[in-house]
């Protein structure tokens, strides 16, 4: 039963309005956006065959949520598991399908999947639990969305003129790459809406007037079902929910998917923060605006209970502790810190290292000062404990399985006490991607019984990019037994003039002699406090701009092009 899927796919940019406010660059596949959303079926083989038709940008697609037991080299994240693959070049990913339920697939070049290489993928379950309760499935996109190119916006957002750190605002919110969305529904009929947020930055509430939600599945994991009136769904999370239809067809319902607006440091005044779309019964009646809320009452996810009933599993026998913060470095701009280290790309992809570098791969230093690798032992339970010394609300993903969120502080709670650790959940609720509160705490459990090099990070592009992640290197030794890069993959390297052998920057005689590895910028000179920089960066936007600029950047240990910020024409009015 099980088929082969093959795409090939051209990757390419066109343009598209899908908020009808203006009009912008994005990336497609075969001349087509939004993306297709894929279906697979557990079992299934894909083999899709990407060629970088952009010209101007390398890319990469990141098949997310998925375990890829076995094929790590078909993960996708650049510098980690392949190379970046340039213009003109071409990627085969190859895998099986062993999982079921919703997930998406994105760009995981820098900056690059907001810009619209990203979509929803679902994937069949034969064994589905609740086959016979729904009578139709459909798929429901959430997403934020820029008028100007991402990259364009980076490089404003990890610069001196922003010693904040503040992440720029989304000009709107899309529903299915759309607004005003209507999907035709039929009386008493019951639907499986599959939601993913694809989007870049803000989580959304989601709800539907009138109607009860059912939680059935979160990030490929079917759940008990729980009943709520509204989620909230994180960048890279996914929901289905059961939603029945009312037996009479009189009037037509909003759904609304509303951006967290508590995430923006400002908040413009032309911001539509809300995106809505109508289930429609009656073609005739109205679609009336939805209600102004006054306040959010989403589920809270940690209460949702897994169909298989897994336990908690034992105590762990490794545990990571990762401290966060954001703070600035001696360029002036804002970073993302995990134990005071900021993450930097390595020369050689980690999962290159690891198959290069022999008996050494155990070691964490070979794979550079500022990669936050951890070397996990085949098979230890591992606990993740994750302090949040930001007051920001994360959206923390660990690629390559699902884990147990087996605690998780409300905010302000400070760092997780091990010493004197709170019972943890009995049957704990998992999904790969979960929400960290502001200035509080989480605990993740799962056990290393996946060979792989898997990424840890925050799923808002803007922390990721500046540096909110962490490598696991897991079973290195059983991953030299069981992997083997593919000609068309080191192929991609040798066309992008990256290396594709030894510690982090490409040693392969002295595998501890890191000299010439990619560092982050060094700290704020002596004196120079964060607080300094940002008052001397605020003098300066408030002076005379041209002549300051020129004699400051005179000064400073300033290595990059003063980045020029392309803020779009206010928007229009959104018509409601
Ligand atoms: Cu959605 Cu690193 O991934």
């Amino acid at each position: 039963m099980a088929a082969t899927l093959n795409y090939d796919w051209n990757v390419t940019w066109m343009t598209a309005n899908p908020d009808g406010m203006m009009e912008r660059p994005v990336i497609g596949i075969n001349g087509q956006w939004p993306l297709p959303v894929l279906n697979f079926t557990r079992g299934d083989r894909v083999i899709a065959k990407v060629h970088n038709g952009l010209g101007n940008e390398s890319t990469s697609i990141h098949w997310h949520g998925f375990y890829q037991n076995g094929t790590n080299e078909m993960d996708g994240p650049p510098h980690v598991t392949q190379c970046d693959i340039p213009p003109g070049a071409t990627m085969v990913y190859n895998f099986t399908v062993d999982q079921t339920g919703t997930y998406w697939y994105h760009s995981h070049s820098r900056g690059q999947y907001p810009e619209g290489l990203r979509q929803a993928l679902v994937i069949t379950d034969p064994e589905n639990p609740y086959a016979g309760q729904y009578d139709e499935e459909l798929v429901l996109t959430l997403s934020d969305w820029y008028h100007d190119q991402f990259r364009y916006l980076l490089e404003g957002f990890i610069s001196v003129t922003n010693p904040t750190g503040a992440e720029p605002v989304p000009n709107s919110a899309l529903m299915n790459d759309t607004q005003d969305l209507m999907i035709p529904v039929e009386q008493g009929k019951t639907y499986l809406l599959r939601l993913a947020n694809v989007g870049a930055f803000a989580s959304q509430y989601f709800w539907i007037e009138g109607h009860t939600l059912r939680i059935v599945e979160v990030d490929g994991v079917w759940t008990d079902a729980a009943e709520t009136d509204m989620i909230y769904i994180t960048s890279a999370q996914r929901y289905s929910v059961l939603v029945t239809m009312k037996n009479e067809t009189s009037q037509n319902y909003a759904m609304v998917g509303s951006m967290d607006t508590e995430l923006f440091d400002s908040l413009p005044p032309t911001l539509n923060y809300n995106v809505t779309g109508w289930l429609v019964y009656n073609d005739q009646a109205e679609k009336s605006a939805p209600a102004e809320l006054s306040s959010f009452n989403p589920y809270d996810d940690f209460n949702l209970r897994p169909v298989d009933g897994m336990e908690c599993l034992p105590d762990a026998d490794y545990t990571v502790t990762l401290n966060m913060k954001m703070d600035n470095l001696g360029d002036g701009a804002n970073y993302a810190f995990f134990n005071n280290r900021t993450y930097v790309m390595p020369k050689v992809p980690t999962l290159y290292s690891v198959l290069t570098t022999g008996s050494a791969a155990t070691d964490p230093a070979i794979y550079g000062t500022d990669s936050l690798a951890y070397v996990l032992e085949k098979n230890d339970v591992v606990d993740i404990i994750l302090n949040n010394g930001d007051d920001g609300k994360h959206p923390f993903h660990l690629h390559g399985r699902n884990f147990q969120l087996i605690y998780r502080s409300p905010e302000n709670a400070g760092h997780f006490d091990a010493s004197n650790p709170p019972p943890f959940a009995t049957v704990p609720m998992r999904r790969d991607t979960v929400t960290l509160e502001p200035l509080g705490n989480f605990v993740l459990r799962f056990r290393a019984d996946n060979p792989g090099v898997w990424l840890f990070h925050c799923h808002i592009e803007w922390h990721m990019d500046s540096g909110l992640v962490a490598a696991f290197i897991e079973a290195p030794l059983d991953i030299q037994r069981s992997i083997t890069i593919p000609d068309d993959h080191l192929q991609v390297c040798s066309t992008g003039g990256f290396m594709t052998a030894g510690n982090a920057a490409g040693n392969t005689e002295d595998l501890y002699d890191l000299t010439g590895e990619n560092r982050a910028p060094p700290p704020l000179p002596e004196g120079f406090t964060p607080g300094g920089i940002v008052a001397l960066v605020f003098s300066c936007i408030a002076a005379v701009l041209g002549m300051i600029f020129i004699v400051w950047y005179g000064m400073a240990p300033i290595t990059t092009q003063i980045p020029t910020r392309r803020f779009s024409d206010p928007p229009e009015e959104v018509g409601e």
